[in-house]
């Protein structure tokens, strides 16, 4: 752990400038995932427009189960940035913007930062606590016959069930944006009991090719097939853009699961470039 961070994983370092509240301590990388998640809300306007007035009355809702503070601070070089929530909230109303912001994170001081950061906004509802034990009430805030996406991004396997994933699938159209910790497989693979439940299958389900911490990459298509069982079908040549440190190491993965096609269609138009603005070699 780095110095200038608590054990919730905000900064000792520093407050946010503008608003003096709590921000995560995090590595530039996160800008990456910002930058998926962000090309990803942009590219889906017009999908949620077909669920809000005049198109459509179901509503659009987006779900952040592992929200953190909503500003981050990123180490080196030093930057103040926003972090998933508020990426979400700051969606102007032209690009129709998410009739239902629900924000859940297990530690108080975020869930007291998230407070003050969306105060006056309607949209939002924020629930503290371990989100494998809110999830019944996250449900019961998602509307039923909208659109919904949910942003899954724990620090580590043992922060999510399979079983809170299934909740959320239970919805006809919730995409699934996950944060899989590929990373932190490969370097605690001898301690595999604490990524079960997230894969939400015993050691001994996964087959005869899993030995080593380096074969943690094959447990992405072993999970994927897990959201296939919950009616998420596997089309093939969907992307999972790994997020990597400054030694370009792998941290972890994006997967993105969707009911429709046309989601992993949008998915795949916006994974086709690295952050960088460089085309995949893959
Ligand atoms: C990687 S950070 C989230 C970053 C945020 N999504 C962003 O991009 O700005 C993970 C967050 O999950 C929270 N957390 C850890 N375990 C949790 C749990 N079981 N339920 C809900 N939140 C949890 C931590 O407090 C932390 O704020």
């Amino acid at each position: 752990m780095k110095k200038c961070e608590k054990r919730n994983g905000n900064c000792t370092a520093a407050v946010d400038p503008i608003d003096q509240l709590p921000v995560q301590c995090v590595g530039v990388w996160a800008k990456d995932k910002h930058h998926y998640l962000r090309n990803y809300l942009a590219a889906t306007r017009n999908v949620r427009a077909r669920f809000m007035p005049p198109k459509g009355t179901g509503g659009t809702a987006l779900i952040d189960l592992f929200a953190g503070p909503g500003k981050a601070r990123v180490r080196e070089p030093v930057e103040f940035i926003d972090g998933s929530p508020l990426i979400a909230t700051s969606i102007p109303h032209r690009e129709h913007g998410f009739t239902d912001i629900i924000l859940c994170d297990i530690d108080e001081e975020n869930i007291a930062a998230l407070q003050k950061r969306t105060e006056g906004d309607k949209r939002v509802t924020i629930i503290g606590g371990d989100c494998n034990q809110t999830i019944d009430k996250v449900v019961g805030k998602i509307p039923p016959n909208g659109f919904a996406v949910a942003l899954i991004d724990p620090f580590g396997a043992s922060n999510l069930k399979f079983e809170t994933i299934r909740k959320l699938a239970a919805f006809p159209r919730m995409d699934l944006i996950i944060h899989f910790p590929l990373g932190s497989m490969k370097r605690n693979f001898l301690e595999h009991e604490r990524f079960e439940g997230f894969l939400g299958l015993p050691r001994s389900r996964w087959g005869v090719d899993i030995v080593h911490g380096d074969d943690v990459r094959l447990l992405i298509p072993l999970f994927r097939r897990q959201l296939a069982m919950l009616g998420y079908p596997e089309r093939g040549d969907v992307t999972y853009p790994s997020i990597k440190n400054m030694q370009q190491v792998v941290l972890y993965h994006l997967v993105f699961a969707s009911k429709d096609s046309l989601g992993d269609k949008i998915w795949n138009s916006i994974t086709a470039k690295l952050p960088s603005g460089q085309g995949r070699l893959f």
